[in-house]
């Protein structure tokens, strides 16, 4: 999975390049961030990359010709007809549905927006999609964007190992996980459940479905609306 990423930080990215499973996935090739920065493609003496709204008002908006040019460099060293997405608060709430469109692309530029914003036109003409991580404003699109390359890379194959793999993550089976539990077996007087000691593995299956299930209804049930249950699952829970 080809990442391109444009930032005014690219530094700032190393939180997924150098930590954990992302790094892991980087080091076996299995997926790549090359970053492009606008301030390179700024060309006056101070390497302007920010610029007055018109009709005024508080804030900045990024520059339009070193933004321009950084999104170009990208799509230049992309694969041909890699989509262009800007991380933003006015776009699609990214989902479980939405990172795995991203990951079938194979490859994705992300634009990582800082200041109050960016040129409407550029939007228009050079982006595919603007996306969301939820209704609060950040500082900018870098965490945004790492939260896309984060959620992409635990689905390409190979990335989360052997032991398990990204169908098992939660909200690919569409509900919330189950409660888990580690040592010690007490911990102040409370105890891990008494079934998960058993050994039994299909009343410990039957037994994480049917808190999966509670726990989506009682805290996500409109995730729950969408889902609803298969037959395999229904015939387990009515057991
Ligand atoms: N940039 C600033 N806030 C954001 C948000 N909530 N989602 C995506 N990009 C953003």
């Amino acid at each position: 999975m080809w990442f391109g990423v444009v930032s005014l930080f690219p530094e700032m990215f190393s939180a997924v390049t150098e930590s954990g499973v992302t790094r892991r996935a980087c080091e076996k090739g299995l997926i790549s961030v090359t970053c492009f920065n606008p301030r390179d493609y700024a060309y006056d003496k101070y390497k302007t990359v920010d610029d007055k709204p018109y009709g005024g008002g508080p804030g900045m908006l990024m520059k339009v010709q070193p933004l321009r040019d950084a999104i170009n460099a990208a799509r230049a060293k992309a694969p041909a007809g890699t989509k262009v997405v800007c991380m933003s608060p006015q776009g699609e709430r990214l989902n479980h549905s939405l990172v795995t469109r991203f990951h079938d692309w194979g490859s994705i530029i992300l634009v990582a927006g800082r200041y109050e914003g960016i040129d409407e036109r550029i939007l228009q003409k050079e982006v595919d999609l603007e996306v969301s991580i939820g209704d609060y404003v950040l500082s900018g699109g870098e965490l945004p964007a790492m939260c896309v390359i984060d959620a992409v890379s635990r689905m390409v194959p190979g990335v989360l190992g052997d032991i398990r793999n990204a169908e098992e993550d939660s909200f690919a089976q569409g509900l919330l996980h189950f409660p888990q539990y580690t040592r010690p077996e007490e911990i102040d007087g409370d105890k891990v459940p008494e079934i998960l000691l058993s050994g039994d593995h299909a009343k410990i299956r039957l037994w994480r479905l049917q808190q999966a299930v509670v726990r989506t209804y009682e805290r996500r049930p409109d995730l729950l609306q969408i889902r609803g249950l298969d037959a395999t699952e229904l015939k387990l829970l009515c057991q």
